[in-house]
């Protein structure tokens, strides 16, 4: 695991966009799991520059969002759908059909995660997997529990989870009580994993996740048996290793 602590959150997003430009440059065709929350954001933001000065094209490549919220419309604002639009997708060349995140408003959603661990299997290996971590050891909504799985399935939320996440929306209780996820099964098939956490917040868990016994109970524990994991802490989220 490589770990990289950063001063400022300039270089901490110029790091991580580095990372995903460099291989969509060196493999345009990459395919890429993209995350949502707070975290990522500045990084997007940094990658839309780059695709505005023509620094990278993402028109042949492939992405996958580890995860989207069950019973929100695509088009609400709080939709991990809207999220990706807002952030990313409305501004650079990716191609839409092939910018994949899971229907939290399909019918069956047994079937929606089936749909979407086919299209994950017909797409080969995630080539790079963006990750945030939960206050809770959470990676996408992999929840901690005493049992993991490992492919796409529905999750049901913690408490704090809706919590941290209520900022998204106009009132808590509009927080939606379940999820769909990629499970950690595809996400620890990535052949490269680019872990970012940042603030005083997840010090604790990131202590916990980088150095702590491997467990279920810590979803992102998991990460310590990747072979190739970059992670990218500010000096806040960093403080406790
Ligand atoms: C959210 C998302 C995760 C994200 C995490 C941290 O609920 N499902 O993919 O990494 O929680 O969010 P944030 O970056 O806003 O702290």
């Amino acid at each position: 695991m490589n770990i990289l602590t950063f001063r400022s959150q300039e270089e901490l997003n110029k790091a991580g966009a580095g990372i995903i430009t460099g291989l969509v440059q060196t493999n345009p065709r990459a395919v890429l799991g993209l995350a949502t929350g707070g975290t990522p954001v500045d990084i997007y933001e940094e990658l839309v520059e780059a695709h505005r000065q023509q620094l990278v094209s993402f028109a042949k490549a492939t992405t996958f969002n580890l995860d989207e919220y069950v019973g929100l419309d695509r088009n609400h604002p709080a939709s991990y759908y809207s999220f990706m639009q807002e952030h990313l997708f409305g501004y650079v060349n990716a191609a839409p059909e092939r910018c994949h995140i899971p229907d939290g408003m399909a019918s069956s959603l047994e079937e929606e995660c089936r749909r979407y661990d086919a299209l994950l299997e017909q797409a080969g290996q995630i080539d790079l997997q963006l990750l945030g971590l939960g206050h809770n050891g959470h990676i996408g909504f992999n929840e901690p529990d005493h049992a993991l799985r490992s492919g796409t399935h529905v999750v049901k939320l913690q408490e704090q989870t809706r919590e941290a996440n209520a900022r998204f929306f106009d009132k808590p209780e509009q927080v939606p009580t379940h999820a769909i996820t990629m499970g950690v099964g595809t996400i620890l098939k990535a052949k490269m994993i680019l872990l970012v956490v940042r603030g005083s917040d997840k010090a604790e868990i990131v202590a916990r996740a980088l150095q702590g016994p491997i467990t279920t109970e810590c979803p992102a524990s998991l990460l310590q048996t990747h072979p190739h994991v970059v992670v990218l802490l500010d000096s806040e989220a960093g403080g406790r290793l």
